[in-house]
Order: C-alpha cells, then structure tokens, then sequence
C-alpha cells in the first residue's frame, strides 16, 4: 500500500496512531499522533522518537515475531500527566510491495489510572480512620485487665471513654454506607415533591438541643408561601442536619445561626426557577484555603477541633453528592474570625 493511502487511513482514526515499517521507521501517523510524539516525527527511527523502554521493547518484539502485544506510554505536556495504553498489532501485506507494518494506537487511560488512585487514598483514608479508635479501644482493654483491674472509679471512666469510640467507629460505617448509597442513586432523579419550609423546620427542631447546649439561637427568616419542590425528604433532611450541625459545632461561638429561605422566579445559577437557603453562622469561619476542598472526603479543615467533636469529614462530601442528585449547587463563602454562610440552591418547578 502506498505511504498516501496509509496516512489517510491513519487520518480517520480517532486515537493517536503511527506505522512503523520493517526498516523501524515511522512510516505514517495522524495528526493525534504527531500532537503526542512531536510533529518531526515522521520518517525517523522509532527509537529516537519514543524512547520509553517498555513502548520499545513491545514495538521490537512485535517486529519480530508480528503479535500483538500492550503496554502504556506516558506523556506529559508540561502541567499534567497523562497514561496511554498502547496497542501494538502487525498488519501484514499494508507496507510498500506488500509488506508487514507494525500499527500503533494510543488510548488514553489516564481516568483508569486516577480511579485506581483514588481507590487506593480511600482505602487508606477508611482504614486510618477507624484505626485510630480501634488502637484507643485496645489501650483500653488491656488497661482494664492489668493496672484498673480493682479500680471501679477509673474502669467506669475507662468504659465511659470506650463506649465514645464504639460510637465513633458506629458513626463512620454509616455515614460510609451512606455515601455509597447516595453515590449509587446520584443519577437517579428524585420524584417526591416535598415542602422545603417543613423539612428545614423539623431539621431544627431535632438539633435544637445540641443549639441549646451549645448557647446558640436560631433565626428563622421564612417566606411567608410554602416552597415546594420535587426532591427526597430523608437526603434533605441529611444534607440540612450536616450544615445546620456543622454551622453550631464549629460555628456556634457566634452564638447564634440565621437560616434564611428565598425563592426567586429566576436564579441566576440555576438559570431557572429555584431556591436559595442560606446556613450563615458568626463564629471562627474557615481559612481561604481550605474552601474549594471542604466536600472531599474526609477533609477537615481543623482536624483536632474536627475528632474531638465527633466529625468524620464525610458530612459535606454526602451533602455534595445529595445537592448534585437533585440538580443543585452549594457554595461556600467564610471570614475567618467572623463566620461562614453555606449556600443551597435547589431547582423549583413552577413559579413564584
Ligand atoms: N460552619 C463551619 N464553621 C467552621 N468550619 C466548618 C463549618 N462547617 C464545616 N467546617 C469544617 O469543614 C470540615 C468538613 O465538614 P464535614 O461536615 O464534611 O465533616 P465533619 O463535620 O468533620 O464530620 P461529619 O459531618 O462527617 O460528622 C469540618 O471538619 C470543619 O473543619
Ligand atoms: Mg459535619
């Protein structure tokens, strides 16, 4: 086959591709791939152009022997890496008077290589945070048995402190249970239509106690309709008890919240129809720093603060996840030293 006919072909792949003859020289690429391997590329040696040892040991082989074979070839542009899965195949009687050619394609599988990563920091991140009450568990345990062993005072204390870490570790599975099942319906659209005035109501009814505890007030400014939207109670309900949770443990020095409702005929984020609740409490408020990265898992952005309050680091990251099933957005602005307002902005059907 002509030189000509091969570029062509080449051309209406999709994925990055390359000939390389018997001589080892490219004989052929796409434009994908030339954006890949340099545009100077053509009519060299193989070797001087690809230069990763294992790309070149697969090409070599496959030049011998004519199977297929893969194996990965990293690129980088200068800001991020990215992971191709190389497919070397022989196309026997493509070349010039008939002869094999080696063709090369390029998929890039950098998504597969961060899912894996991911993975693997979540695991981790699981692993540590039930570790560290596990260890404090054990501690215990041997301490009842050996030194508290006749001391009804300090095993009460033991046991009180004991049965805070089972509690902890209770906690975690579920709000891991939790996200997992959030994330696995997050595509599916909800269908309930519920009164949004209701469910924040009785979201602070149920935490009234902690907010009293805690000497904080709530101020409640509703607008006088019912704001009815299409969604699911119960992930409302979560995603309200975590902001509204949140704004008292960490925020609750201002000694009181403002939980405000507006709905407008045209939210500008939403470019529709929608509604607005503002969580805004007047305590510590949160480092600039730590804002874009508050709903990832298990982030806290004062992590003793965080544990010795109970937090897991998983609240937000579920919020996140209940807000984006229901096509809506949360934000998050804060001062330090004068408090943080979350933001929800939920779609409404209909108008006001
Ligand atoms: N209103 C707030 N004021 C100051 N910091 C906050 C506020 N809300 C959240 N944060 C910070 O954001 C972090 C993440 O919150 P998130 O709700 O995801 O986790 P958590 O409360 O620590 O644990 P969980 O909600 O799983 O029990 C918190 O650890 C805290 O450091
Ligand atoms: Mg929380």
């Amino acid at each position: 086959m002509d030189d000509d006919i091969l570029d062509g072909l080449l051309a209406a792949m999709p994925l990055p591709s390359l000939a390389i003859d018997g001589t080892e020289r490219i004989i052929a690429a796409n434009n994908e791939a030339l954006l890949l391997i340099g545009h100077q590329a053509k009519g060299h040696n193989y070797v001087t152009i690809l230069r990763q040892p294992a790309l070149l040991d697969a090409i070599e082989l496959t030049l011998n022997d004519g199977r297929s074979r893969r194996t990965q070839y990293l690129s980088n542009d200068g800001a991020h890496d990215t992971t191709f899965r190389v497919s070397c195949r022989a196309a026997p009687g493509v070349g010039q008077g008939g002869a094999v050619v080696t063709l090369l394609t390029f998929e890039d599988i950098s998504h597969i290589e961060q899912a894996g990563q991911m993975r693997r920091d979540f695991v981790t991140n699981v692993s540590h945070e039930l570790r560290t009450p596990l260890t404090a568990l054990m501690g215990f345990i041997e301490t009842l048995r050996g030194p508290a062993s006749n001391d009804p005072t300090a095993s009460a204390r033991f046991l009180s402190i004991m049965h805070d870490e089972a509690e902890r570790m209770n906690r975690l599975v579920g709000d891991l249970m939790s996200l997992n099942r959030v994330e696995g319906d997050e595509r599916v659209r909800p269908t309930q239509s519920v009164v949004l005035n209701n469910i924040i109501r009785s979201t602070i009814h149920t935490l009234q106690p902690l907010a009293s505890e805690a000497n904080v007030d709530f101020e409640i400014e509703f607008p006088d309709v019912p704001v009815q939207i299409i969604g699911d109670a119960d992930q409302l309900t979560q995603v309200f008890t975590n902001i509204v949770g949140n704004a008292i443990k960490y925020g609750g020095s201002g000694g009181r919240i403002t939980v405000r409702m507006t709905p407008s005929a045209r939210e500008p984020v939403l470019r529709a129809a929608g509604v607005r609740i503002q969580i805004i409490d007047y305590g510590v408020g949160i480092e600039p720093l730590h804002l874009p990265r508050l709903t990832e898992r298990f982030y806290r952005a004062d992590n003793h603060r965080s544990r010795d309050l109970g937090g897991t680091g998983l609240g937000l990251a579920i919020v996140k996840h209940i807000i984006s099933r229901h096509r809506g957005r949360l934000r998050i602005e804060s001062e330090l030293g004068k408090g943080s307002t979350f933001t929800v902005i939920l779609p409404v059907q209909g108008n006001f």
